[in-house]
């Protein structure tokens, strides 16, 4: 019988509802759309890649401590690594494993694939794609430290530097050879940054390669895309990175999709409210493992902002169309996208959110949870990092939440001056809902 393409996970000695996950991006994916993302159905998420021989040089984690936090509601997230200094790894990987907030990491993710100057100097980064003795002495490194806190060890790889890796199913045996027990492949050169299309060709082949689980990443926009890579690659899981920026429905969109899809399959009108009841799940879930689970405006807030997968699993039709909402000309999402041309990013899930009115648990006024979420997202961002550096942060955050809604080119130029929260409320609430 034909796998399911999204099926519960056996991942880095984690048992996961899904094979669903979000990517990690500098400057986006820290805990507070992290925790919407999961809200939303990705099953788990990678923070930023973080130096190894930062924390070393800073055990008391002053700098890093913001780009390695957990929140307790989060479900499942990975610490992710970059370094090319095995001591480094060796004492990042038990720093971390010692600090009980730290230990929450699922597992520990290496970073075999940034393409950045500051990153690729140091030897680390994608440059290992070019060392790959040295990349698989830092993977057992990492496995034997992670093990002794009974952790284990994934890698995030590209399909080389400037050219595909020499014989990249070697070394992808090789890592799994030394205890690496997932690998995510975003099959793009470093030479090519985010451009061109990934080739998924890699994909297929590394996943005939080895035995660990396979995770496809790059260009997947919408649920069809996602169908797409796991009949082309037989990837076992899939990660979707910029397609989610001012998106987190697209994890609600694409798991909607294939509930129904396995509820047609099976005749079983319950496989929607599955996915309802996975996302009352993670609120449930993530109140009862919180500390500060008395707030009840908080707890409010999740609830409401889960209904938005409610609404992505009830409303079938729309869903099981798909319709995408073309965005303007000159997203870098539509630009990478594969067959750019004919696909765009699935934005369902947001569109239900701008016409769904919530109450704000905070406020009490009534505004659309497209709105509620943008405002979770800048309160925990303020709660992580300050009101300042929230907001600064926040404008590139506004940019993706407002693609392709009315006017939101004419906006742009005030987004990005926004100082306060509440300048950033008050621009959001121009937008209100459609
Ligand atoms: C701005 C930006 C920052 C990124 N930061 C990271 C990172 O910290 N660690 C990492 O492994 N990948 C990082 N990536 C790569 C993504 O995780 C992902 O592999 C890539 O965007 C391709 O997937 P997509 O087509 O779904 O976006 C970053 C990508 C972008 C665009």
């Amino acid at each position: 019988m034909k796998k399911r393409t999204i099926r519960p996970i056996s991942y880095a000695g984690v048992e996961i509802d899904s094979n669903l996950a979000l990517a990690p991006i500098a400057g986006t994916t820290s805990w507070p759309f992290r925790l919407i993302c999961q809200e939303q159905g990705a099953s788990w998420a990678v923070t930023e890649l973080v130096s190894a021989s930062g924390i070393r040089y800073d055990p008391e984690l002053r700098r890093q401590y913001r780009y390695l936090a957990i929140e307790p509601r989060e479900r499942r997230t990975a610490i992710q690594l970059f370094s090319a200094k095995a001591e480094d790894v060796d004492y990042a990987v038990r720093h971390i494993l010692e600090r009980p907030s730290l230990n929450r990491t699922a597992f520990i993710d290496l970073n075999f694939g940034c393409p950045v100057k500051k990153v690729v100097k140091t030897g680390a980064g994608s440059a290992l794609l070019d060392t790959p003795v040295l990349a698989v002495d830092l993977c057992r490194t990492a496995v034997l430290a992670a093990e002794n806190y009974g952790k284990q060890v994934t890698v995030k790889i590209r399909s080389g530097c400037k050219k595909k890796m020499k014989d990249i199913t070697a070394f992808v045996r090789q890592i799994e050879a030394v205890g690496i027990a997932a690998i995510v492949v975003h099959p793009r050169l470093a030479a090519q940054m985010y451009g061109g299309r990934a080739d998924w060709n890699v994909i297929r082949e590394i996943k005939e390669a080895v035995s660990i689980p396979v995770i496809g990443n790059g260009d997947l926009i919408s649920p069809q895309s996602v169908q797409k890579m796991a009949d082309f690659t037989g990837a076992d899981g899939f990660m979707i990175g910029r397609a989610a920026r001012g998106n987190p429905w697209i994890f609600s969109d694409i798991r909607g999709y294939f509930a129904e899809l396995k509820a047609g399959d099976e005749g079983d009108e319950g496989a929607a409210d599955a996915v309802r009841s996975n996302a009352e799940g993670i609120d449930t879930q993530g109140a009862s493992d919180s500390k500060d689970d008395g707030n009840a405006k908080d707890k409010a807030a999740r609830i409401a902002v889960c209904e938005t997968s409610k609404i992505a699993a009830g409303e079938t039709s729309k869903i099981a169309a798909c319709e995408t909402t073309r965005i303007a000309a000159g997203s870098d999402v539509i630009a990478a996208g594969r067959e750019a041309k004919d696909e765009a990013v699935c934005t369902n899930g947001r569109d239900q959110a701008l016409r769904t009115m919530v109450n704000d648990p905070v406020t009490g006024h009534k505004i659309s949870l497209w709105q509620l979420t943008i405002r979770q997202h800048l309160r925990g961002l303020a709660e992580l990092m300050g009101e300042e550096q929230a907001v600064r942060e926040m404008r590139k955050q506004l940019i993706c939440y407002t693609r392709g809604l009315p006017g939101a080119s004419a906006l742009r130029p005030r987004l990005m001056e926004v100082l306060t929260v509440t300048e950033v409320e008050e621009l959001v609430n121009m937008f209100g809902h459609i």
